[in-house]
């Protein structure tokens, strides 16, 4: 049987034996991941669903184990749960230790198991727009969870140098010291420092909240970057912000932070559904038309 949805989406109804995943967060009605996760049962045709359930604090450990004995496959985690999702885990992944943090969860006889694919989903994403990081000297903006993941997965990848340049100097630090455990080869550099570093770096990316719509955005001069540097934004609301506004303006590669945001989705879809998903302009058109505007 099949529904017309008012969005005008062909809705298959599910069975009995259909496999189920979640998103849990508080709040939650923002995330995109349901249509992202519906876009590819769709389009692969499997019997299974995606709910976004809104789970607030003490409850989200009770949430999880609900989850697991009603036979759901698993979920991702999003704000303010990854790190508590982490602790529960049975068996995370290496990226889930380096992090700290989880956004995948599936359950496997009776063991939690984790992951955190932000690095994953960041690095496919860079080399879907044609940026090889190996040996390159990279500037990292803002010192959070997603900062932690996404310079783990650089050193991976061979970056030349890593300079974190954050708000709060301390926080920057620390990142330095748990990325080096790690052999990631980066160094903490003060705001004040930033156009001089400017000058020798291949990528810049933001992995703050700023340039956010309703926040404030860097006033960044990229001039002193080389020709053929790329800048690259977590941000996608909006999808072209202040930032990648002045690096497009100054000739530079922009890479948007929607494409993050999609290939972080694949794995947990593989996981649950059993196939591993595309990121093709199909489903990030359809992401684009739900976008704010
Ligand atoms: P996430 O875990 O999602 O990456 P987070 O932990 O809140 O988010 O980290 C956000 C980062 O953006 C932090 O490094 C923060 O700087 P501080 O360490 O100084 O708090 C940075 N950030 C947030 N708002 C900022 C602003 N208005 N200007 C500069 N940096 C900002």
């Amino acid at each position: 049987m099949t529904v017309i949805a008012k969005s005008g989406w062909v809705m298959a109804a599910r069975t009995g034996r259909a496999a189920l995943a979640a998103v849990i967060g508080h709040p939650v009605a923002h995330s995109l991941s349901p249509a992202i996760h519906e876009y590819w049962l769709q389009e692969r045709g499997i019997d299974g669903a995606y709910i976004p359930l809104a789970v607030a604090g003490d409850d989200f450990t009770k949430a999880v184990s609900f989850l697991m004995r009603a036979g759901f496959r698993g979920c991702n985690v999003t704000i303010p749960h990854k790190e508590t999702a982490f602790r529960l885990c049975d068996v995370p992944d290496e990226a889930a230790q380096r992090a700290g943090a989880v956004n995948t969860l599936w359950f496997e006889a009776g063991r939690v198991h984790g992951a955190n694919t932000d690095g994953y989903g960041f690095i496919r994403n860079l080399s879907g727009s044609g940026f090889d990081p190996a040996g390159k000297k990279i500037i990292v903006l803002g010192a959070g969870g997603a900062a932690r993941a996404i310079v783990m997965t650089l050193g991976d990848a061979k970056a030349g140098a890593i300079v974190i340049v954050n708000r709060t100097g301390e926080k920057a630090a620390a990142l330095v010291d748990a990325c080096c455990r790690y052999g990631v080869p980066c160094q903490a550099s003060g705001q004040g420092m930033l156009a001089r570093e400017l000058d020798d770096c291949h990528l810049l990316i933001n992995t703050t909240p700023c340039g956010m719509a309703d926040r404030e955005a860097f006033e960044l001069d990229l001039s002193p970057m080389p020709d053929g540097a790329a800048v690259c934004d977590i941000v996608y609301t909006p999808l072209m912000t202040p930032l990648l506004r002045e690096a497009k303006g100054r000739g530079l590669t922009v890479i948007d932070g929607l494409g993050m945001l999609l290939h972080q989705a694949a794995p947990g879809f593989a996981r649950w559904f059993g196939v591993m998903p595309e990121v093709t302009p199909g489903l990030r058109n359809h992401v684009v038309a739900l976008l704010p505007s």
